[in-house]
């Protein structure tokens, strides 16, 4: 795929990937992919912003000397040093021999400590402004979103902001990079808000920080490192992650997310009867296994949605292992105020209840209704079951 021009003399020259399974080692992209968004500005002197993952490094460079030679170029502006943005830096350094790396205060030692590189490596500092000749580029600091070093590049003549992982999406380009008409926007809303959960919603007090720093700041263009670059309506993503953000105070939208499991069945025909009973009320309702389905894909909904119902069986005295896991994995991404409803079944005694009483305590959410049952259901259980749903569903529209 060749460079796409942007506005005249400022160009995407990123790395569509189709074959990482795993993003950052943990995220599943093999089926969605990614694109890593690198970009050139040409004008009297020559910069690219970010770079890309080590991969498909030949096309990279060849997409690169379609606009000017790599040797020719100035500057190497690095907003995040994650290498998903920075991977092929030491091969670029390399061929743009005399190019000088700009990046935050805090990214210059992790150029050294990523890449071994020491010369002409340059802090900038928020506000400041570099000459291109014709063009001009602008840094802001945006601490956390991702990384402690991390900024933002703005091109004051063409108003485009290169956000970096803000505002990013999984999802290749599936060959156009714009927002234009055309696009299957809920791919890549529902891939935004995937990455939103999985690598930027620890990190929601900075976001909101980063989007109120820059709120008077005329943005035609957001150009961010991953996914969609939104020229058509820059200000739908914008939104986007600001309500996805406040959902770090406010605890989502009143809807449910349902994580269950089942080893023999019982759990999961409980499971059922509570369901009925929740979408008897009208909320809306997502449904996981958690024995089968990749956290990645649990996340945004738990992000999202005020209300969890968690049913799933006592294992060996204690909460059944992978239930256990997805709400620590919850915790270290700082989901906060959820309301929680919990069922499930035993074999000889309980006590799925007690460790999650411990559980609920560090992640301080709400417990607002449980039981359990010894082995199967009986038709008492399935009817209790079906009451404590719609309970649930009342006490979380309610709460609106
Ligand atoms: Fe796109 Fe924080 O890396």
């Amino acid at each position: 795929m060749p460079a796409v021009t942007i506005k005249p003399g400022i160009h995407w020259i990123g790395v569509n990937d189709h074959t990482t399974d795993l993003f950052e080692g943990l995220w599943p992209i093999s089926r969605e992919g990614v694109s890593y968004n690198s970009y050139i500005v040409k004008a009297e002197k020559t910069a690219i912003i970010d770079l890309a993952k080590s991969i498909k490094v030949d096309e990279y460079i060849d997409r690169l000397n379609e606009i000017a030679k790599v040797s020719d170029i100035d500057y190497i502006i690095l907003n995040h040093m994650e290498p998903d943005h920075t991977g092929i830096l030491k091969l670029i350094r390399e061929l743009a021999s005399r190019a000088e790396i700009l990046c935050s205060a805090k990214a210059v030692p992790m150029v050294e400590n990523f890449y071994g590189i020491t010369d002409r490596v340059r802090a900038v500092e928020n506000g400041e402004e570099l000459d291109l000749g014709g063009k001009k580029l602008k840094f802001f600091m945006t601490p956390f979103v991702h990384w402690p070093e991390t900024m933002m590049t703005y091109e004051t003549g063409s108003q485009i902001l290169f956000s970096c992982d803000a505002f990013g999406s999984y999802g290749a380009l599936g060959g156009g990079i714009f927002d234009d008409k055309n696009v299957d926007f809920d791919f890549y809303e529902k891939e935004a808000l995937r990455y939103y959960a999985n690598i930027v919603a620890s990190f929601s007090t900075q976001t909101l920080r980063a989007i109120e720093k820059l709120k008077e700041l005329p943005v035609s263009v957001i150009a961010p490192s991953h996914g969609l670059i939104w020229r058509n309506n820059p200000t739908r993503i914008i939104n986007l992650y600001k309500q996805w953000a406040e959902y770090a105070k406010t605890g989502g939208k009143p809807a449910v997310t349902v994580l269950y499991g089942s080893m023999y069945g019982n759990t999961g025909a409980m499971m059922d009867a509570v369901t009925q009973g929740l979408t008897s009320t009208g909320i809306s309702v997502d449904l996981f296994d958690v024995s089968r389905t990749h956290g990645s894909y649990i996340l945004p909904s738990l992000w999202a949605k005020q209300g969890v119902v968690l049913g799933v069986p006592t294992y060996e005295g204690r909460l059944f292992p992978p239930a256990a896991h997805f709400l620590d994995l919850a915790g270290r991404k700082g989901m906060k105020n959820k309301k929680l409803a919990y069922f499930g079944s035993y074999g000889w005694s309980g006590g799925a209840r007690r460790e999650l009483d411990k559980i609920l305590e560090t992640l301080k959410w709400e417990l607002v209704d449980s039981f359990d049952f010894a082995g199967g259901p009986t038709m008492e259980d399935f009817k209790k079951g079906e009451v404590f749903g719609k309970n649930f569903g009342n006490v979380i529209l309610d709460n609106q």
